[in-house]
């Protein structure tokens, strides 16, 4: 049965297949819109498409692609189970960074498919997906060194979401610290939060927390 969002993601997903709106473009082999199923509570977001995604149309399929597949595992979540994309969805030649031009271009995709997903948790790998996503979010961004591994809080497309920023698997694999610091993102905070969201727990103690607060208030 077609719904109007899977109609309205469909949509999405056929414009970014055709897209020339950037400069990045000419040189993609295949844009990659991202991938997962549309009726999940994570969003994993990363930078743009390298060398292998570039090739399969597919997110995090290389290298850095492994490393999360494992970061995932670790915590007990299935990679099928979240959906992944990223902030620029055509490949930067040589991997460079993404522009800010390119960014802008781009971003409504990704806001569409937040809209849609409505996600209760987002990850957001590398400092451009952060700095991007606290910025749509209204939240403040400073540097991943004091801003990674916490839990914060915005709306973003209209969706309130708790949204965690860390280091990038491409980074972490050129740097061993930086793979610790990950991994522990991963295991303390990031699994923690998912796991308690997806048991119920976050929602059932905001709703105490609420029912608390209208009894104290209705004093
Ligand atoms: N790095 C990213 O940011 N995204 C990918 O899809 C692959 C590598
Ligand atoms: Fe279009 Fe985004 Fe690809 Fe640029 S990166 S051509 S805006 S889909």
């Amino acid at each position: 049965m077609y719904t109007l969002s899977s109609l309205e993601w469909d949509r999405v997903i056929s414009e970014i297949m055709n897209c020339r709106k950037c400069p990045l473009y000419k040189n993609r082999k295949n844009p990659v819109p991202g991938e997962g199923p549309i009726n999940t509570d994570i969003m994993i977001i990363g930078e743009a498409p390298g060398a292998k995604e570039d090739e399969e149309g597919r997110p995090f399929v290389g290298p850095a692609g492994k490393l999360l597949t494992s970061l995932l595992e670790k915590i007990g979540i299935k990679r099928s189970s979240v959906y992944i994309t990223n902030i620029v969805k055509c490949r930067p030649p040589g991997n460079r960074d993404p522009t800010d031009e390119e960014i802008a271009a781009c971003l409504p995709y990704l806001l569409k498919q937040i809209e849609i997903i409505k996600p209760k948790v987002i990850i957001a790998l590398g400092r451009h997906a952060a700095r991007t996503l606290f910025k749509q979010a209204g939240l403040h961004w400073r540097s991943m060194g004091s801003m990674h591994g916490k839990v914060f809080e915005g709306v973003i497309s209209g969706v309130r979401v708790k949204i965690v920023a860390t280091y990038h698997p491409a980074a972490a694999l050129y740097h061993p610290k930086l793979k610790d610091v990950l991994e522990r993102d991963f295991t303390d905070v990031i699994g923690r939060l998912i796991n308690n969201i997806r048991s119920g727990f976050v929602e059932e103690r905001e709703r105490r927390q609420k029912t608390l607060l209208d009894f104290f208030t209705s004093k």
